[in-house]
């Protein structure tokens, strides 16, 4: 009976920590938000996927300190209810970084902005990711391919490389040693590929949006049918605006992106643009962001368009505030898009609740 103080005593600290975190009611753009362990999501660059009544948050695991901003452990994996989208449960790691140094996915190597797509002729779930190699800055460019069984993996990793190597673009320009000299310098080897994001489209064709030409273009290549390869179609956009973190979505049988400008982890004002074909003409609408932090897009750069289940033409701006310096500490800026004058806008809130939208 003497040992029961000491027992509650040791006891006690364990019992707090695995205490299930309260439920929370609203998002809070900007500040910390904790999944069900209480730990500040760790899932930067995040791509969502809805499947089976929840929706699966996949994002760059980053650690403390600048080396935070390399691939130290892969990908994070959360889940919420459908109906939440607020309490987020960890699900782990999706996609682990390799030990073996000789892999392209080696620990040290950049992996950013995963996104995850579910196959249903395959039955896989597909997880798409921007990769540069280890030690080599940016300057690999590439995609990466890693394939699944369950949504939160463990995702096995295919290959990576450059998009569409020998192919020329669908509205490949009549000079492009004049027009575009490093699309020419890079089709033997295959366009460079950076800020990424999958888009399916109501037919189940998957495409590519990637931050191509060192930034210059973006360029959207589709997929083919079991979403884990490039079929060779692919268009060049936007030529010489540096549009970078793609996010794209669907509304009234309309094609609509949001992105941003260039600034490394800085933020900028962000970018929009309608289309009525995916392979366009696309035609930019400007800024999107409203109010005092427009120019900033309220201190946050696009990731994803998440339309809420159930209710699909209601969407919502998830966005990275980053802190390169200490990259873990990164915080999430998700918006309800209000639409104004035909256009997506990205008025400031302080707090709000999904279920509101509803
Ligand atoms: C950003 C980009 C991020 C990351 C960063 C590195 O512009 O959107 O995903 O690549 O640059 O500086």
């Amino acid at each position: 009976m003497r040992r029961l103080p000491l027992l509650l005593a040791l006891l006690c600290p364990l019992l707090a920590a695995a205490a299930p975190t309260p439920p929370q009611s609203e998002i809070r753009p900007g500040a910390l938000w904790e999944d069900d362990h209480g730990n500040h999501i760790n899932a930067h660059g995040g791509g969502f996927l809805l499947h089976a009544g929840r929706v699966w948050w996949f994002g760059e695991h980053k650690v403390p300190g600048e080396a935070g901003n390399t691939a130290q452990v892969g990908v994070h994996c959360y889940s919420s209810p459908a109906d939440d989208l607020v309490n987020w449960r960890d699900e782990g790691i999706a996609l682990r970084v390799s030990d073996d140094p000789a892999s392209p996915i080696a620990r040290g190597c950049i992996i950013e902005r995963p996104k995850v797509v579910h196959n249903a002729k395959t039955g896989k779930f597909v997880m798409w990711f921007h990769l540069e190699l280890k030690g080599r800055g940016y300057a690999a460019a590439q995609a990466g391919v890693a394939v699944a069984d369950r949504p939160e993996g463990p995702y096995v990793f295919l290959r990576a490389g450059r998009v569409n190597p020998g192919i020329p673009a669908q509205n490949a320009p009549a000079d492009p040693a004049k027009e575009a000299p490093i699309y020419l310098r890079d089709l033997p080897g295959g366009q460079m590929a950076r800020d990424m994001t999958i888009f399916v489209d109501d037919d189940g064709t998957a495409y590519h949006v990637y931050a191509s030409e060192d930034n210059r273009t973006l360029q959207i290549a589709a997929l083919d049918d079991t979403y884990t390869r490039h079929t060779g179609r692919y268009v060049r956009l936007f030529p010489g605006r540096y549009m970078e973190a793609p996010a794209l979505f669907k509304k009234d049988g309309k094609y609509w992106f949001i992105g941003s400008g260039c600034t490394g982890w800085a933020p900028n004002a962000a970018r929009s643009a309608v289309a009525d074909a995916i392979w366009g003409p696309w035609t930019e609408l400007g800024n999107p962001a409203r109010g005092e932090n427009a120019e900033k897009t309220h201190f946050s750069q696009s990731t994803y368009v998440l339309p809420l289940p159930g209710k699909p033409d209601t969407l919502i701006y998830c966005g990275d505030r980053w802190t390169p310096k200490n990259a873990i500490d990164g915080r999430y800026v998700w918006l309800p898009i209000v639409w104004e004058d035909g256009k997506p806008t990205l008025p400031w809130r302080d707090a709000w609740r999904p279920a509101d939208l509803r």
